[in-house]
C-alpha cells in the first residue's frame, strides 16, 4: 500500500521510491493510487508523467527515453518529460498528464492527482 501524507486536503503526496532507485538514464514505473506513473531523475530534478499516451490507447513504459524526452512506442509521438508537452507531429496537441514531485531526505514523493495536460506544440 502506498502511504500518503497530506499537506492539506487535496494536496497529498505519496512516497514512491528512494532517490537511489532512479537510474541516471531512464525511468522507473510506479503506482500512485489508480495511476501508473513514470518517474525520472533529470539534471534539474525529478519528474513524473502518467504512463498513458495522450493520443490513443498506449502506455509509454516501452517508449524510448532520451535527453528528457519520451517517445510513444505506438505512433512515435515525442513528449517533453518535464512538462508533458508534445514536441512535434500532427497526431495530437494534448500533452501528457504530469504529477508534481518532491524529494525529502533522499525519498521521492509524487502528488496523488495529476496536473492538467498542456496544450500545443513545444518548440525543440
Ligand atoms: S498512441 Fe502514442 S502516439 Fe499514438
Amino acid at each position: 500500500m502506498v502511504g500518503f501524507y497530506g499537506m492539506s486536503d487535496g494536496d497529498q503526496f505519496a512516497r514512491v521510491a528512494g532517490l537511489e532507485e532512479l537510474p541516471d538514464r531512464g525511468f522507473i514505473q510506479v503506482a500512485v493510487g489508480e495511476y501508473s506513473v513514470l518517474l525520472a531523475k533529470l539534471d534539474d530534478g525529478v519528474y513524473a508523467t502518467e504512463n498513458q499516451c495522450s493520443h490513443a490507447n498506449s502506455t509509454l513504459d516501452d517508449g524510448r527515453f532520451r535527453l528528457g524526452r519520451i517517445t510513444c512506442p505506438l505512433h512515435g509521438l515525442i513528449f517533453d518529460f518535464r512538462t508533458g508537452q508534445v514536441m512535434g507531429g500532427s497526431l495530437t496537441m494534448v500533452g501528457l498528464r504530469t504529477f508534481d514531485t518532491k524529494v525529502q531526505e533522499e525519498q521521492v514523493y509524487v502528488r496523488n492527482e495529476p496536473n492538467e495536460p498542456k496544450f500545443g506544440i513545444m518548440k525543440r
